[in-house]
């Protein structure tokens, strides 16, 4: 899935994208054919244990796209671009996404609109694609007030519709559109020629991505946009608890999981 590939599917066919910050997990996103996997900068939280994203930074997202990018084989890896990796400045942008290319990205993600607009133009200037990020911006939570959804009122509906429109204006090839009213997704989905993936905000949008711990089950609570596929935590407890019963017990490991020494001659 190349990003031209990957556009031309606006229009035709519902696009799937899934978060996945590791190796194992990786491979069996791409394995069941999703067409883009975002190795995204809720990492920090999911996989680390952070409050918030602001804890992402460049090495823990090159080191967490390669992992990814050496397991994808079919899918477009988008990789997050972390808190104050672009904000500062266009140099600062090209910068960190060429390091995010060089550790496998096929593009990065940044979040922002009408105020992201030039970095968005001088990564893409640099030969880097981009996929936006607007709605809610999680990244941006001090200043939006916490994580709100965003374009219930008519004059929020209209900042994230500027910003949607700035984003493919500066060039970028996607948008991630989070948190955002049905019918205003349904609006901006129309209005851009780019494709809009859609989390927590309905059903009307080009795509849809999701974080893989929240499909998979893998924590007690999850947003409430988001659906369970699984429920890998109880299967992932069921399966640590038995193991540490059988050990207690003398039962693991049995006479299949042992090998003995060879019987010499006295
Ligand atoms: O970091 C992330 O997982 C994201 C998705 C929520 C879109 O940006």
């Amino acid at each position: 899935m190349t990003v031209r590939d990957f556009m031309k599917l606006k229009g035709r066919r519902r696009i799937v994208m899934i978060t996945a910050y590791d190796y194992p997990t990786a491979l069996l996103v791409d394995e069941a054919g999703v067409d883009g996997v975002l190795v995204g900068d809720s990492v920090s939280m999911v996989v680390y244990g952070y409050p918030s994203t602001h804890h992402a930074t460049m090495d823990m997202m090159a080191r967490h796209t390669e992992a990814v990018s050496r397991a994808v084989k079919r899918a477009l890896v988008v990789a997050d671009m972390p808190f104050m990796s672009y904000e500062p400045g266009d140099r600062d942008a090209v910068i960190n996404a060429a390091r995010l290319v060089r550790a496998g990205a096929d593009a990065v993600k940044l979040e922002g609109g009408v105020e992201m607009a030039d970095r968005i133009r001088a990564i893409v200037r640099a030969g880097i694609p981009v996929m936006g990020h607007v709605g809610l911006t999680p990244q941006r939570y001090l200043v939006l007030g916490g994580y709100r959804r965003r374009g219930r009122r008519r004059s929020d509906a209209e900042a994230v519709i500027r910003d949607a429109e700035a984003v493919e204006e500066a060039g970028a090839f996607a948008l991630v559109l989070e948190y955002t009213a049905e019918e205003v997704a349904a609006e901006i989905t129309d209005r851009l020629s780019i494709p809009v993936i859609c989390i927590g905000s309905g059903r009307y949008c080009d795509g849809q991505i999701l974080v893989i711990h929240d499909v998979l089950g893998l924590y007690p609570t999850s947003p409430p946009f988001a659906k369970r596929y699984a429920d890998l935590r109880s299967v992932i407890l069921d399966a640590v608890k038995r193991y540490a019963e059988e050990v207690r017990r003398g039962e693991f490991p049995g006479e299949e999981h042992v090998f003995h020494a060879k019987e010499e001659p006295p």
